[in-house]
């Protein structure tokens, strides 16, 4: 199996959600055996945040909203080592909400400062607002469409609250896992063209988990849509960073270097990862 193995003609969009949750639900069950998630590590003590969400996002001592928290893993991060004061993990997976709160509980974590609540982000409703909120790293790409996303964030920020996201960028996604630098192989859309439906027995924590469902279905958003979304959801952009590496080893070529992936060879650097700040005006 390799991460370019497609799954026929996608099915309508819901039908596409119920699936990648079925997916995801069984990866939370093996992703805190895998080292990418390194569940004793962050135990021991280590964060699991990146240095660009550290050093472009300010939450200390602020209440947060993650959204697509998965294992829990950054919540408790951000809270645990980085001083946020309350957050609460949103996640449509359940057994990623069940293991997040057993990590809490493991960490020692205080249950009042980090809440993990099962709903798909489209759908939440919670009684509260956060002065920020938060999602990174493999989030937008499973959704269907962002105009109810966009409405989740500016309906859970209190006026002045920011929202933050580091995610894969727009333009590296359509390029196949085989690319180099010399080669950018198109596998798939850049515009959003439908859902591009994939079947894998695992993910970029590993393979061969002997899953039930192997189906997932991703959704090109480009740089355009993503900005819409969230100004036509009432939110002022404040900036929008390209970053020249991956998050994730997304071509087989890239090499890792200090926990980023480059594409060793380019003439010119291209953007793999961005990052975006918006604020509810106060
Ligand atoms: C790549 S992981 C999250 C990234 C996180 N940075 C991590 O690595 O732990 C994607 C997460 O999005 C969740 N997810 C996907 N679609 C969702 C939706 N519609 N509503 C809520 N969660 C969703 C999945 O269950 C999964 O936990």
């Amino acid at each position: 199996m390799t991460p370019d193995d497609t799954a026929g003609d996608p099915p309508d969009h819901e039908t596409c959600v119920a699936e990648n949750r079925a997916h995801w639900d069984e990866l939370a069950e093996h992703h805190p055996d895998t080292d990418a998630y390194d569940v004793e590590g962050f135990l021991r003590g280590e964060s699991t945040l990146r240095r660009l969400e550290r050093e472009e996002l300010d939450a200390a001592e602020r209440t947060m909203l993650h959204l697509q928290c998965h294992l829990g893993l950054d919540t408790l991060s951000w809270v645990r080592d980085e001083g946020v004061a309350a957050a609460t993990g949103v996640d449509f997976a359940p057994t990623a909400v069940e293991t997040a709160r057993e990590i809490r509980d493991r960490a020692g974590v205080d249950p009042e400062r980090a809440r993990f609540v099962e709903r798909d982000v489209r759908e939440v409703e919670l009684d509260r607002t956060f002065e920020v909120v938060f999602t990174s790293y493999g989030t937008i790409y499973w959704l269907p469409a962002l105009a109810e996303w966009a409405e989740t964030v500016a309906a859970h920020l209190e006026p002045g609250g920011v929202f933050y996201i580091a995610d894969g960028h727009p333009f590296a996604a359509p390029f196949g896992h085989e690319s180099t630098a010399d080669d950018l192989r198109l596998a798939g859309p850049y515009f959003d063209e439908g859902a591009r439906s994939v079947e894998h027995d695992g993910s970029y924590a590993g393979w061969n988990f002997g899953l039930d469902s192997w189906r997932k279905h991703g959704f090109s958003h480009p740089p355009g849509e993503i900005v819409t979304a969230l100004v036509e959801a009432g939110l002022r952009v404040e900036c929008w960073h390209d970053h020249p590496w991956s998050f994730f080893q997304r071509f087989d070529a890239m090499e890792e270097r200090d926990g980023r992936w480059y594409l060793p060879g380019l003439e010119y650097d291209l953007p793999f990862t961005f990052s975006l700040r918006a604020r509810l005006p106060a």
